[in-house]
């Protein structure tokens, strides 16, 4: 499919408690790359298959949770075009100066109905370490720790999260792929697509704004989930639930804990969407299959324990 306008998630910024901890576990356990430090103490690492100069920032604070999430745009035009019908919709746009994050150009920042941030750019610097592109290998060094591929996908908790869907799909052409509605009809859970991925955002309903419930990195397929679990083990890694799939999306999965208490995904497969596929729609008395599907039932913990 043409892929235009948004193109993709690119970055992710969450906070940590402890940032040697946290460094190590997103290194060396989730199998990301240190590409380096940022003057402020952040952390910047990226996936092996990805090219640009990283997509994830762990940022030293005494609280852990949220702080932004950022989607790559096709070109400076659209970053523009972007800005005016956010604008023009209500919402309020923040520049951020080329340079805030190193390897990035200039972003445009605005805060969701939900309380979350979300940034829009159109240049960033390839990464000094890239997937090769001449008769490449399938991975330029071997894959270590559960063997993340790239940062995929954030899930975020908040109020308001119909009035972020008419801002993805009005002013963002993002598509609505699945939705939960809750007895009254209300929407309680959303997965939104700006690719042909079954989701690159996703929001669940939930009274505090601003919430951080998972950030995934893909891996290969169901035996590197099978892969990740034995390393959790071995590592003594929190899980929370998993390895199962996920009824919505259909994605492998397992949710687990990084040392600050933040939810990490792995995810590997989930279906094509494409932009005229019908939204799919859960009633709540089948949520359960819809999140857990092999357990056909919630935990309380993916309800209630979020950062
Ligand atoms: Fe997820």
């Amino acid at each position: 499919m043409a892929m235009t306008g948004v193109l993709r998630p690119g970055l992710a910024q969450i906070r940590v408690l402890d940032i040697d901890a946290a460094v190590k576990h997103y290194v060396e356990h989730v199998g990301l790359m240190k590409v380096g430090t940022c003057g402020d103490g952040r952390v910047m690492l990226k996936g092996r298959d990805e090219f640009d100069h990283h997509s994830l920032v762990l940022r030293p604070s005494d609280q852990a949770g949220f702080d932004l999430f950022a989607f790559k745009v096709e070109s400076d035009e659209a970053l523009s075009a972007f800005e005016k019908r956010l604008t023009a919709y209500g919402v309020e746009v923040t520049p951020v100066a080329a340079g805030e994050q190193p390897g990035f150009g200039r972003r445009i920042a605005f805060t969701l109905p939900s309380g979350h941030r979300i940034d829009l750019y159109a240049e960033v610097a390839r990464a000094d370490e890239i997937p090769d592109v001449e008769n490449p290998y399938i991975w330029k060094s071997v894959p270590h720790g559960m063997g993340a591929i790239r940062m995929d996908h954030i899930l975020l908790y908040g109020p308001d999260i119909d009035k972020n869907l008419d801002i993805f799909e009005n002013c963002l052409d993002f598509k609505l792929a699945e939705k939960v509605d809750d007895p009254e009809g209300n929407v309680f859970a959303i997965w939104l697509t700006c690719s042909n991925k079954a989701h690159d955002i996703a929001f669940v309903r939930h009274p505090e704004p601003g919430k951080l419930h998972h950030v995934a990195f893909f891996i290969e397929d169901w035996n590197a989930i099978g892969h990740a679990a034995d390393v959790m083990v071995r590592e003594d890694i929190a899980i929370d639930l998993g390895p199962t799939r996920h009824g919505i999306t259909r994605g492998q999965t397992i949710y687990f804990f990084d040392p600050s208490g933040n939810r990490n995904e792995v995810f590997a497969g989930g279906y094509t969407f494409y932009p005229d596929d019908p939204v799919r729609t859960w009633s709540f008395d089948q949520v359960g299959r819809g999140i857990f599907y092999y357990e056909r039932a919630l935990n309380e913990r993916f309800l209630g324990v979020v950062t």
